[in-house]
């Protein structure tokens, strides 16, 4: 048996009740081109999210986060943002995002908008100054550009390669050179420049004041660089999270220095009342994300051990162990993510053959072959994500869901190459698929149009599977995903409780068995044969369960008093 339990520790700041509601939150995550149309052009709106808001008020949960809304070229999702204080004209207006917020606030959801303060998207104002200014002009200081190499400037600054694949840096018509982490859209800020960081709490204060309840922050670990010349090679991302490098070195990741600027948006957050929330997206090594977690930074910082796991008790284990560690570091709460708009689904990732790697390289060829290689069992992998969510939804902490996973959704992988959008597919020269499998809009009745998403064709194709498993289908069926998360979620809002768990007898070798306060208690079966049902009155079980058995990959339950 292993045991661990922990409560989360008083920090020496006293907040009101209603100002830690985060803490244990559901956070639905939005991704608004993809979730419903309203006005038939084929990308999804913010009027389209307000006529949902009886679907997510039924599904139960605390909080949306949208995925940037923001007029954008689309380069990179939305996440090249032209004006981060609009709405894309195709998606609505602020009176629209108004209207939305207030009608999610009637139904005590809280509203978490993207911030994305890397970088900007080569359309937004800023560069286009940049661009028309000349070298060495305060225009060009907001951003990162520099020389090139080489007695004509036309060798890059250096050999630094971007996330997306590619070089990191493009040159400009008078021959300079500037730095993109991402995409070539997405030009690189220059954070040691002061009217970008008070441009920023400007941005915060603007969505703040229409009543937003909390920022998600995308690449909160980069913005801080090191530019020192000469720009060495650096190391990748991979070394960073692996904590293979001394801590806070890398010139361009994770850097201390970017502390500095989360402790000033805190301040902005705790001059609302209630304070606004922050989750950070940083991928850095577990033992530097309380700092960003930190009360005096951003506040939470996502977990993405759990979306990295195999289907496997001894990798869920270790994970769910080490946070509870960490949240006892931080003053912070657990996070915890199976999906997102990032990552292959995780129905499909646990009906392919584990990963021995991090990244899912077994999703990412699967996706690749078009959906034929390696085999995907599909009702293996919608069963274990099952159990994988009633799992999720009882540990102490928040838990972040993405749009269509309530559906049981399975990535789709045989999206036509020339419709792909993911920028990763391009620069990667095509080794990567990228991240439209996930990203497909959401099928709402079993027939029509794009299944109910709009009034036309939706913006990626939508396969003949979805119609099966849109929201009306499931609606009527008591056995569906849907009604899984909806009683979860209903049964979680009643039993939860502190923010600790212990580990009970029985855990080990393919079981993983804990206790919340109140006696929740919740056992899952990893397979592969069946195990007897721990003593106490079952509430829930992902699957069917019949007599006292609990069958393979499935979880329960249980109320003991
Ligand atoms: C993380 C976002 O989740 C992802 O979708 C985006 O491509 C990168 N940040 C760049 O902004």
């Amino acid at each position: 048996m292993h045991a661990a339990s922990t409560t989360h520790p008083v920090g020496d700041r006293v907040r009101p009740a209603d100002a830690e509601w985060w803490r244990q939150a559901v956070v639905y995550q939005i991704y608004p081109r993809s979730f419903a149309d309203s006005d038939g052009n084929g990308l999804g709106d913010l009027r389209g999210v307000t006529s949902r808001i009886p679907y997510l008020a039924s599904l139960g949960v605390d909080a949306v986060w949208l995925s940037p809304f923001y007029p954008s070229a689309l380069a990179d999702g939305g996440y090249d943002v032209d004006d981060y204080r609009d709405v894309d004209p195709r998606l609505g207006t602020l009176a629209d995002f108004d209207e939305m917020t207030a009608g999610l606030h009637a139904r005590r959801i809280k509203v978490i908008v993207d911030i994305v303060p890397n970088h900007t998207s080569s359309r937004h104002a800023w560069f286009r100054e940049a661009l028309a200014s000349p070298k060495g002009s305060p225009a060009r200081n907001r951003y990162i550009f520099r020389d090139g190499l080489g007695p004509d400037g036309a060798q890059p600054p250096s050999d630094w390669v971007s996330e997306f694949g590619g070089p990191a840096w493009s040159r400009v018509p008078d021959g300079q050179w500037y730095l993109h982490l991402f995409t070539p859209e997405q030009p690189d800020l220059n954070w040691d420049n002061r009217e970008v960081r008070d441009d920023f709490l400007a941005t915060i204060r603007f969505w703040s004041d229409r009543g937003v309840d909390g920022f998600r922050v995308d690449v909160a670990h980069g913005l801080a660089k090191n530019l020192a010349e000469p720009l060495a090679p650096v190391p990748g991302m991979k070394d960073l999270i692996e904590g293979t490098l001394p801590p806070g070195s890398h010139p361009l990741w994770d850097r201390d220095e970017v502390h500095d600027i989360y402790a000033e948006w805190r301040r902005v957050f705790d001059s609302y009342d209630p304070p606004r929330a922050g989750v950070a997206e940083a991928w850095v090594h577990p033992s530097r994300r309380p700092k960003y977690a930190s009360p005096d930074g951003l506040g939470q910082a996502f977990n993405f051990d759990l979306l990295d796991a195999n289907w496997n008790a001894g990798e869920f284990l270790r994970v769910i162990t080490d946070n509870l560690a960490d949240a006892q570091r931080q003053g912070s709460s657990m996070t915890w993510v199976l999906s997102n708009h990032d990552v292959v689904r995780h129905a499909t990732r646990y009906g392919l053959p584990p990963e021995d790697r991090h990244g899912h390289p077994t999703a990412g060829e699967w996706l690749l072959s078009g959906g034929t290689s390696p085999r995907l069992d599909r009702g293996l992998g919608l069963r274990r994500a099952r159990a994988a969510i009633l799992l999720m939804l009882a540990l102490p902490g928040s838990a972040y869901l993405y749009q269509g996973e309530e559906l049981g959704l399975h990535e789709v992988p045989d999206i036509p190459l020339e419709l792909v959008q993911d920028p990763c597919y391009a620069r990667s020269g095509g080794a990567e698929k990228g991240r439209d499998g996930c990203r497909v809009p959401l099928p709402w009745t079993a027939a029509g149009p794009s299944f109910g998403f709009g009034a036309g064709a939706a913006h990626l194709p939508q396969p003949a599977w979805f119609g099966p498993l849109s929201v009306e289908a499931q609606e009527r069926d008591p056995a569906s995903a849907l009604m899984l998360y909806r009683n979860a979620l209903r049964w979680r809002r009643k039993l939860q409780t502190a923010e600790s768990m212990e580990w009970l007898p029985g855990t080990g070798g393919q079981v993983l068995h804990f206790a919340r306060l109140g006696g929740w208690r919740c056992v899952t079966n990893f397979g592969p044969g069946p195990i007897p049902l721990p003593a106490g009155n079952l509430i829930l079980t992902s699957v069917p369960v019949d007599g006292d058995q609990l069958p393979a990959d499935t979880t329960a339950w249980l109320l003991t008093s």
